[in-house]
This record gives C-alpha cells, sequence and structure tokens, in this order.
C-alpha cells in the first residue's frame, strides 16, 4: 500500500516546497533548447504546410462525437499531406517567444504547462506515402521531419514494444512521444511531473480528434514495455523516455 499512496501524491499539485529551493531559471541557468538538437548529417524531409492541407471533415462538434478508440485499419498508406496534418495538430509549433535575444518558449497547437512542451514526437512509420518504413522524428519548429533509419523487423518489434498489442504493428505509423524532463523541470523543478502527463493527454487527444477529420482513427496506448520502447527509438531512458504512444491508420 506504500507504494500505492506514494504514487497517489504524485497526482498532486507540487508547488508548495518551492519557497524552500531555487529552480534553474531562478538560479538564472541557460534554458534548455525547446527542440532535441540533430546531427547536421540528418535527412530532412519536407511536410505539407498548414496553409495547404485540405482535410475531409473539418466539423468540430461531429469530430467530438465520433471519437472514439479504434484498433482495427484497412491496408490504405496515409498520404504525406494527411501525416503531416496529423503531425501539425499534435505538436505543430505557431511561435517561438524570445526573452533576452534567446527562444524561451514555443507555442504550439496543442497547450502545456508553462508552454515547456517537454516532448518529442517519433514516429513509427510502417505505411505512409512516399515514406520508406523506418523511425523518424518530427521537428515542429520547422515543420520537417527527421529520418533516424530502418528498424530491422519493425512490425514484431513495435507489437512486442506495445505488449503484444497487434494493432501497434498493423497501422500506418505509430506516434511515440518521449518526454525531456529537464525541459520543463528547468523551470518547474518537482512540480514537472504531474503536468507533463497532463501535458501528453491534451497531445493524444488532437491526435484522435484530427484522425476523425480524414477517415482515420487511432488509439492511445499507456500498456508497453518501457524498455524496448526506449531502445526502439533510441533514447537513453533517463534524460528522455517514452511516455505515451498512439497507432494510426485508416478506416
Ligand atoms: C491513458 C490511456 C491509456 C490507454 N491505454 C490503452 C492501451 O494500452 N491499449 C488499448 O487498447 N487501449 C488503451 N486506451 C484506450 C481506452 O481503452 C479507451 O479510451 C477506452 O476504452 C474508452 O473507449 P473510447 O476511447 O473509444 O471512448 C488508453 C486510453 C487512455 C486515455
Amino acid at each position: 500500500m506504500d507504494n500505492v499512496i506514494e504514487h497517489r501524491n504524485f497526482m498532486k499539485a507540487n508547488y508548495a516546497g518551492f519557497d524552500n529551493f531555487k529552480t534553474d531559471q531562478m538560479k538564472n541557468l541557460p534554458e534548455p533548447a525547446l527542440q532535441k538538437p540533430l546531427d547536421n548529417k540528418i535527412e530532412l524531409i519536407d511536410l505539407i504546410p498548414y496553409e495547404k492541407i485540405n482535410i475531409q471533415n473539418d466539423n468540430l462538434k461531429a469530430n467530438i462525437l465520433n471519437r472514439r478508440s479504434r484498433r482495427v485499419f484497412t491496408d490504405e498508406a496515409l498520404t504525406l499531406e494527411e501525416f503531416s496534418f496529423l503531425l501539425w495538430a499534435t505538436q505543430g509549433v505557431k511561435e517561438i517567444i524570445q526573452r533576452e535575444g534567446r527562444d524561451y518558449a514555443s507555442l504550439r497547437t496543442v497547450p502545456s504547462a508553462g508552454a515547456r512542451h517537454p516532448f518529442e514526437t517519433y514516429l513509427v512509420v510502417h505505411n505512409v506515402e512516399s515514406l520508406k518504413p523506418g523511425l523518424y522524428r518530427y521537428l515542429g519548429i520547422e515543420h520537417k521531419l527527421a529520418w533516424l533509419g530502418e528498424i530491422e523487423d519493425q512490425q514484431k518489434k513495435m507489437t512486442e514494444a506495445a505488449l503484444g498489442q497487434q494493432f501497434a504493428g498493423k497501422c500506418s505509423v505509430v506516434f511515440i512521444w518521449a518526454v525531456i524532463p529537464y525541459r520543463s523541470e528547468w523551470r518547474y523543478h518537482v512540480a514537472t511531473h504531474k503536468s507533463a502527463l497532463i501535458d501528453a493527454g491534451h497531445i493524444c487527444q488532437n491526435l484522435y480528434l484530427a484522425c476523425e477529420g480524414i477517415g482515420a482513427g487511432t488509439c492511445a496506448i499507456a500498456a508497453y514495455d518501457q524498455k524496448m520502447t526506449d531502445k526502439l527509438i533510441r533514447v537513453d531512458g533517463v534524460d528522455e523516455y517514452c511516455v505515451y504512444m498512439s497507432p494510426v491508420g485508416k478506416l
């Protein structure tokens, strides 16, 4: 039971101790990068910009009504335009806020505590028009995809990482959100971890609603293998790790 109480407390607001310590922001330490830096040699892929994206159904009321978790998909590929829409809807950057001449925060299509946006979006692409299967990362600031490489036995490994949930291997693409805790800890210290998980919910909800607009579906997954998933998306599991994923496919 001890452990349960500890976990219950984790869901409570944790700002009371702020008088007792200084956050890194209070210590005037430099703000962390708004997006994980990239190796220069990595191939970047252009996406369709927001202004040029047409979606079948932008009736928000109907999309909220019809939203449900969908785990069975057709073999139809997502188009690059549809994929661009889903990426923009979940983490698209609308504005960068400057402070003292430096990038201080980003404003995106989803809310985030203190606009810290501590997530990176990894994509395990199985079947998207004009993209080779493999691992990608979304760059919200540039609205581009970074190609991170092939994954051997991809569908099998993705299914195993999702604890055997078959639809993770039988879909167009799996969105995997990894948190970089320090991006928020710099400002919110121990209050980060509760709000980061709330942020993740907003991201995935936008994915659900955006999918409804393009004849696609998704189903959130919290039941996944932490180590296998972190290995699959090539993150260290300490300073960056998966917290949530959601496979997407056409209906
Ligand atoms: C945080 C969270 C975690 C979830 N994890 C899983 C999961 O691992 N596997 C799964 O099949 N569905 C998962 N779901 C989907 C729920 O089962 C689903 O939302 C619920 O049954 C209600 O159905 P609806 O979304 O169609 O309204 C998850 C949903 C949420 C919000």
